[in-house]
């Protein structure tokens, strides 16, 4: 199937108004350039179209990347052309690029980032049947004053003769290029051109979110529109249990002062029974290590230092918690904070519980409350075989 339409995207312009160093079609609009978003409805047109997007000679290659990463797999097919130093001769370059089997050509600016896909759907359909221009207007809601250039009011004009025009403007592909070849002077858009040759332009009802980005007040509003419909990326949270046995203590070697010494939630207990295990044993920190690893996504402890690798043979907790900061950071998560208690008959945790805290917080860098309970004599930590650690956490995608 022949494709007939095609959309110039102009996105050339520098944005004086907007104030930024910047072109403005490069600038972020949450998360993403303004040109990635104006692209958004044309890839999500049901016909394909040809696209002609025109970029600021300036950051041309940035500006090409943006387009083919927002293109992704869409079929569209794209052209990227660089842009001239008026609005006007940015078109033109548009036009050039336009190929054999194009009959209708919509021209839509980069600026009017969140134009919705019907408003160019609607354009499309009105030059197809009526072989005519047609372009998206709004009426006027404000009270229209003519000035003395000067401050001073002469007259009011008749807002029910006026329209506030937008894009994407449609045309026969033949009115535009005419219109272009033959143009004198400067126009601001190019349904003035097409009107100038003689040809009609018939205004259908546009959209209020087809605005125009022009100065930092439009960018703010297109920022808290997108922000009540685009999906936040919701936090992740995490779960982790351990649990390590006490070492059988052994008199003997106690007695020769070469006794394991206890590791829990970060800290040395030098006159507490050790825990077993393949590290030091520190139930606290690998809870956290798991919770952390969880919520990333990233599967558990186990999976990933292996208990066999040396390097963590009777490693303390830190190095492992460093290494899953590393990991969760990487894998493009903010750690929100931590949640970990101990379940143990012994040691007494409580006077050394803000210690612990500073001390995992500052491996972390994000807070970590600890808390400690016991179980009442019953089970395994009841008994004081050995202690558990439960532990939550809390992931921001960046
Ligand atoms: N445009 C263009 N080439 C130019 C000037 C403008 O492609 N030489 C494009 C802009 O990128 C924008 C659209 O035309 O998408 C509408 O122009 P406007 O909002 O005026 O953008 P800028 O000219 O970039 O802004 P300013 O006038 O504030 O400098
Ligand atoms: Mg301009």
């Amino acid at each position: 199937m022949t494709v007939s339409v095609a959309v110039i995207v102009v996105a050339a312009g520098s944005g004086s108004r907007l104030g930024y160093s910047l072109p403005k079609a490069l600038v972020g609009l949450v998360q993403r350039p303004i040109l990635s978003r104006s692209l958004d409805p044309i890839f999500a047109l049901e016909r394909e179209v040809q696209l002609v997007v025109v970029v600021p000679r300036q950051h041309s290659a940035l500006a090409e990347q943006i387009v083919r990463d927002t293109a992704g797999r869409a079929s569209t097919s794209c052209t990227v052309v660089v842009g001239g130093s008026s609005r006007q001769e940015s078109v033109a370059a548009g036009l050039a690029a336009l190929t054999p089997g194009i009959e209708v050509v919509l021209v839509h600016d980069a600026a009017r980032a969140l134009t919705p896909v019907a408003q160019f759907e609607a354009i499309i359909d009105a030059v197809e049947t009526t072989g005519l221009a047609a372009i998206p207007g709004l009426p006027v809601s404000d009270t229209i004053k003519r000035t003395d250039g000067f401050g001073k009011a002469v007259a009011t004009v008749d807002r029910s003769e006026l329209s506030a025009v937008q894009t994407p403007q449609g045309f026969p592909r033949a009115q535009l290029e005419a219109a272009y070849s033959g143009a004198s002077g400067d126009f601001t858009d190019d349904a003035a051109l097409v009107a100038a040759a003689g040809h009609d332009v018939t205004i259908i009802h546009g959209d209020p979110l087809a605005f125009k980005i022009t100065t930092p007040w439009d960018l703010r509003r297109a920022e808290q529109l997108l922000a009540a419909t685009v999906p936040v990326a919701l936090p992740r949270t995490g779960l982790g249990v351990d649990a390590h046995a006490f070492v059988a203590v052994d008199a003997a070697a106690a007695a020769a002062g070469g006794a394991k010494v206890l590791w829990l939630a970060g800290l040395p207990w030098p006159d507490e029974t050790a825990l077993e295990g393949h590290s030091d044993g520190d139930a606290v920190a690998h809870a956290i290590c798991d919770a952390l690893l969880s919520a990333g996504g990233l599967g558990d402890i186990g999976s990933v230092f292996g208990t066999s690798d040396p390097r963590f043979d009777g490693a303390h907790g830190d190095v492992f918690l460093t290494e899953t900061v590393r990991l969760v950071t990487e894998a493009g998560f903010r750690i929100g904070n931590v949640s970990v208690q101990l379940i143990a008959a012994r040691p007494r945790f409580s006077p050394r519980r803000a210690e612990a805290e500073a001390v995992l917080s500052g491996i972390l860098g994000a807070p970590v409350s600890v808390s400690a309970t016991t179980t009442d004599g019953l089970g395994f930590t009841g008994r004081a075989e050995g202690v558990m650690a439960i532990a939550t956490a809390l992931v921001y995608p960046r």
